[in-house]
């Protein structure tokens, strides 16, 4: 996997330990998170605390370097104002954007148009889970969005010295940027005021954000009539950053990211497969209506999209510039070519494989070993073609994996397959448990070392491989820490 593959960094598990990308990453990454003495004044300079905050400060230097310049639309539910972390992810966005970032944020006010409701003792009414807002929802929604937009502004006008606003200067444009049309009548319901996003006025955005603005959006728009319409952030924020060609769209939120069947994690997904686990109707419903959004705007072309929570302090840092990321991330490509292999794909590993056994590049194994652990396989796929393939060898009681079999057909090497693959059964490896990776080489030592591995010896590996090392083909041992 491209680091979570982008042609910037990406993310893919929770997070450890700011293992960066070394896809990206000339320097070897930092193996602990970075400690908040690591900034203190009274630390020893030439101590281990601040050679580790330049370590990583380095290291992190690749994803600033992509970054820059790009267009990620970032949205927030209501929830997070209400957790009272607002100040917070402003804190994170000032310094996104003062890395180069454009950005605009949108904002959701549904607790905060609850809260308005409960005040004038106006019921809520919904419909298929749709607010239907009459005159004096539309009132309640009008005036939370207008709160939550000056407290939003105020947020990003603090500057006080040793915080993290300190010298920010950062300038926020709102605007009647959406054109609104009402919902209608549906199904016999009628939702009044409630509204779905008829287009954006994407160049005045992308206007502001050339000027060095921050965007801020509320979950308002406006018809040519000059009604308002009470709009949901997550339409919003699907349509604005489709209408920007944005290259991110995250959605941070009061859930974690999207579940597997057991309730596990996902820490990435193709835009084939997102679209799948809405159709079988499994998901968790607030889970499957972001996620619906999310699709929607990677359609309408952004590249990569991310479910992410609020309850994780610093969730977007953590989700941008850490290799494993903190939630779930949805991609339109690459990732749909990169993916654990199956019995179909016998065949083409094997013929993959087939000149690398016969030069002795690699170990012959045969049909009857490929098949039987063709479940320890990752390969990659470009139009029903395999390109590239490795295995993953698990040793539990040392807590170690191998890998085998790299191999990327040489009409693909060179364009960074072999290193998605290594990522792949890295990330593979890490969910298993497993804290180190090693490999036997007889010709590869010098891409391996370049990628984190290290030298080790025969003593080093598992017992069971040890019994069964080759001392004629005298293989290096080259291992790394995951
Ligand atoms: C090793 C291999 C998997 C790399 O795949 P890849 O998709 O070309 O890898 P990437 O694109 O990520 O990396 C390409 C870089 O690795 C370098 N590289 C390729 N093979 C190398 C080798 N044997 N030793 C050192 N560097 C090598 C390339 O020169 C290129 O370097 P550059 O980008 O600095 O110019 C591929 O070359 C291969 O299949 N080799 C034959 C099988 C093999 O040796 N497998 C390992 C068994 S242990």
């Amino acid at each position: 996997m491209n680091a979570r593959t982008d042609t910037s960094p990406e993310p893919a598990e929770p997070p450890a330990a700011p293992t960066l990308s070394p896809a990206l990453s000339p320097v070897s990454a930092p193996a602990t998170p970075i400690p908040s003495s690591a900034a203190s004044a009274d630390t020893d300079a030439s101590g281990p605390d601040r050679q580790q905050f330049v370590d990583w400060l380095r290291a992190v230097a690749p994803y600033i370097h992509s970054f820059r310049g790009k267009t990620f639309v970032i949205a927030f539910s209501g929830e997070l104002v209400k957790a009272g972390v607002l100040n917070a992810l402003v804190n994170d966005v000032a310094l996104l954007h003062a890395m180069g970032m454009q950005i605009v944020l949108v904002f959701g006010s549904r607790p905060q148009v609850e809260e308005q409701l409960a005040l004038r003792h106006v019921e809520s009414r919904y419909a298929d889970g749709v607010r239907i807002t009459d005159n004096a929802a539309l009132e309640c929604a009008k005036e939370a969005a207008g709160e939550l937009r000056l407290d939003i502004e105020a947020a990003f006008s603090q500057g006080l010295p040793n915080t993290p606003m300190a010298g920010a200067q950062l300038s926020v444009i709102s605007g009647n940027f959406i054109t609104a049309r009402p919902v209608g009548i549906v199904n016999g319901v009628d939702y009044q005021h409630t509204g779905l996003v008829r287009k954006m006025d994407g160049e005045s955005m992308r206007m502001s954000l050339s000027h060095g603005k921050v965007v801020l959006l509320s979950p308002l728009g406006f018809s040519p009539t000059g009604q308002a319409f009470n709009l949901s952030m997550e339409d919003v924020a699907s349509a604005t950053a489709s209408a920007l060609r944005a290259d991110k769209l995250i959605f941070i939120t009061e859930v974690p990211g999207v579940p597997d069947p057991v309730g596990k994690l996902i820490p990435e997904l193709s835009l084939r497969t997102a679209v799948e686990r809405l159709q079988n109707n499994h998901l968790p419903p607030d889970v499957a209506y972001y996620l619906q959004h999310l699709v929607k705007a990677l359609k309408g072309g952004v590249p990569r999209a991310h479910l992410i929570p609020f309850a994780q302090d610093g969730s977007v840092l953590l989700e941008l510039f850490l290799h494993d990321g903190v939630g779930t991330m949805i991609s339109d490509s690459d990732l749909e070519s990169l993916r654990e292999a199956t019995l179909d794909d016998v065949g083409g590993i094997l013929q993959l494989i087939a000149p690398l056994e016969a030069d002795g590049t690699l170990v012959p194994r045969g049909r009857h070993l490929i098949e039987r652990d063709i479940g320890n396989f990752s390969v990659i796929e470009h139009d029903g073609v395999l390109f590239g393939c490795a295995a993953l060898y698990e040793f539990p009681r040392e807590n170690m994996g191998e890998m085998a079999c790299l191999t990327v057909s040489s009409e693909a090497q060179g364009t960074g397959d072999g290193e998605r693959l290594l990522k792949r059964i890295e990330r593979r490896a890490r969910a298993l448990g497993l804290e180190r990776l090693f490999v036997l080489t007889t010709r590869t030592e010098h891409w391996f070392l370049k990628r984190g591995f290290v030298h080790a010896t025969v003593d080093d590996l598992p017992e069971d491989k040890r019994k069964l090392y080759n001392w004629q083909r005298k293989s290096m041992v080259l291992m790394k820490k995951l």
